[in-house]
């Protein structure tokens, strides 16, 4: 896929800004560094160059365009890339056809959207009457089933995998993918609320009871290959966008809570959907927004929460705020009881995460007890020392001093004391993909030439007229695509051959190992053909190799005497520089 419109897209947008909205970014030179967001990492090993409008991470390898950034940074596909691009400079790209990357997944994904549709139907039909009435009672009219494409699975047990079988998926597969179990559908008689992973497709699903059957409320789908519940937050791909219009995040225990926060017009919400969040999780919340808002329920659980999601991201450096629901309310139920307007003024007033802990600490202490208040108060000193910022610092201090009737001099002795051992916490770099094999010399003459292809249409004019042949399919395939580009489209540039190249796995890789090797831009001509005959130079040697191995192999004299030959013409094009393969 290759398309005008995609490059005008690229072309019109400096990848230095994209990446800079994103992540922090420092001149130095000609090009712009900053620290990886794709492995973990605290040194700026992410180079981007305006100038190539290429980032290069020296550290994990990721390489690529401004649209394999946005991909892999926000997880998006390449054609909400292209439409959020497009939608920046001022392009129409609505005409732009993206071919469909296929993939093994792609029935397991198939089979997930039949089954909404299915359940969709159900829920719409005669059938689904009950059902209906559930919703409708719990304020949730047709907008939202629409909005957030609710079904029903029906009471009979087998009727989804039936069809499915009649649709050539095998037993096995429905069970890999959770939808079947021993030849029965997994989803019985539950209204459905699909679950997607972050880029929109539906991957799993939560079934909730609507009568009391004495049944689990919920029946969520099991770890699958496409469905990994760690790595997801539910209403993800809505909140992307909505987060940086809103300049913020509102994390909510259920996906009911989301639901509900939606009719009032709050979408830039996610959803953990009731398990300990993981550190990718983190990961995920702090990219959509670094002001977060904690708005889980009211009860014990959901405080226990609360304390423990903050604490993780204090240690990733970031302090969330609260808000605070009555006990036991959750969103959904305060939403639907007080309304949009009471909800909207709770936003209005969070916490910082700090207040929010010291209060809850404050709440479990005797105050009759000197020695309970004496923990108290070092307790309240030890969190301080998160704060950082030292204006809250004195603020909190004089507050306390206040509040017992102690000198502030002795409380900031003591904070100084606090604050003084603080091992730095050593965070493991994990170097993923790096395979730190050496080249050989071959292999680097090989890669520096198809760097010189890149950066100059002489080069590749002058391969094609030396009709040079690599020794290697790697580097015979990205030639072969270079000179293709290059006589289709009249004109190379590394960030739109990435495009065009993006859905080739094998030449992506290779090509990335090349843009993070630090090659030479620019060449002569007298220099290149050094290069050639060093290659030309491994290609002799290497047939050399074959030949003198099947000389040994062979039994027929007079093949031997031919294969010898071959092998002393060539060991006599040795002595002459003018070898050509
Ligand atoms: N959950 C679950 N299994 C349960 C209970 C909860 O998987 N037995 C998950 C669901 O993903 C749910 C989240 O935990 O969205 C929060 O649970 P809870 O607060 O109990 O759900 P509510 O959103 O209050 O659901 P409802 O109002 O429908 O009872
Ligand atoms: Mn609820």
């Amino acid at each position: 896929m290759n398309n005008e419109l995609t490059n005008q897209v690229r072309s019109k947008c400096d990848i230095v800004d994209i990446i800079g909205e994103r992540i922090p970014l420092v001149a130095r030179g000609k090009n712009y560094f900053g620290v990886c967001p794709f492995h973990d990492d605290s040194n700026p090993s992410l180079c981007v160059s305006r100038e190539k409008q290429i980032y290069t991470c020296f550290s994990c390898h990721a390489t690529g365009n401004v649209f394999t950034f946005l991909m892999n940074y926000e997880h998006m596909d390449f054609k909400e890339t292209l439409r959020y691009l497009g939608e920046k400079v001022g392009v129409d790209v609505s005409s732009v056809r993206v071919a469909r990357k296929n993939t093994r997944f792609d029935p397991y994904y198939d089979a997930y959207s039949f089954s909404l549709k299915y359940f969709q139907n159900n829920l719409l039909s005669k059938a689904g009457k009950f059902a209906r009435s559930y919703l409708a009672n719990r304020g949730i009219d047709d907008n939202v089933i629409k909005e957030f494409e609710i079904g029903l699975s029906l009471a009979q047990s087998d009727d989804l995998t039936k069809l499915f079988v009649s649709k050539k998926y095998s037993l096995a597969d429905l069970n890999t993918i959770g939808l079947s179990s021993d030849a029965r559908d997994v989803y019985i008689d539950r209204i459905i609320f699909p679950l997607y992973d972050l880029t929109g497709k539906v991957v799993g699903f939560s079934g909730r009871i609507y009568q009391d059957n004495g049944m689990n409320k919920y029946l969520n789908t099991k770890e699958t290959p496409i469905f990994k519940k760690g790595q997801l937050l539910y209403h993800y791909h809505v909140a992307r966008e909505e987060c940086r219009l809103k300049k913020s995040v509102i994390v909510m225990e259920g996906f009911m809570d989301v639901i509900r926060a939606s009719t009032i017009g709050i979408r830039n919400t996610v959803a953990l959907m009731g398990t300990a969040l993981t550190h990718e999780q983190i990961q995920l919340i702090k990219r959509l927004s670094d002001n977060i808002i904690l708005c889980l329920d009211g009860d014990d659980p959901g405080v226990h929460a609360t304390l423990s999601i903050g604490d993780m991201l204090l240690e990733e450096g970031i302090e969330a705020k609260v808000l605070v629901l009555p006990n036991p309310d959750d969103p959904d139920s305060f939403i639907l009881r007080e309304g949009k307007d009471r909800f909207e003024n709770l936003l209005g007033s969070v916490v910082t995460f700090n207040d929010f802990k010291l209060r809850k600490l404050k709440e479990t202490v005797d105050f009759r007890s000197d020695e309970q208040t004496a923990q108290y108060i070092n307790q309240v000193l030890q969190e301080t020392v998160k704060v950082g910022d030292p204006i809250r610092v004195e603020i909190i201090l004089k507050k306390l001093a206040k509040e017992f009737d102690l000198s502030y001099n002795t409380l900031e002795m003591r904070f100084r004391e606090l604050e003084k051992p603080k091992p730095k916490t050593v965070k493991t770099v994990v170097t993923y993909q790096v395979k730190n094999k050496k080249k050989t010399k071959y292999e680097k003459a090989m890669e520096q030439i198809l760097y010189f292809m890149l950066n100059n249409d002489w080069v590749i004019s002058l391969f094609e007229k030396e009709r040079f042949i690599f020794p290697n399919e790697k580097s015979r395939l990205l030639a072969s695509e270079i000179v293709y580009y290059y006589t289709t489209y009249g004109d190379i540039n590394i960030p739109d051959f990435y495009t065009y190249v993006q859905d080739k796995e094998e030449i992506v890789n290779f090509l990335n190992d090349i843009l993070a090797s630090n090659y030479m831009e620019n060449t002569t001509r007298e220099e290149l053909f050094e290069y050639f005959g060093v290659i030309r130079e491994y290609s002799r040697t290497q047939e050399i190799k074959r030949l003198t191995n099947s000389l040994q192999k062979e039994v027929d004299p007079i093949e031997q005497a031919k294969i010898a030959e071959k092998i002393r013409k060539l060991r006599i094009g040795d002595n002459k520089n003018g070898w050509r393969n």
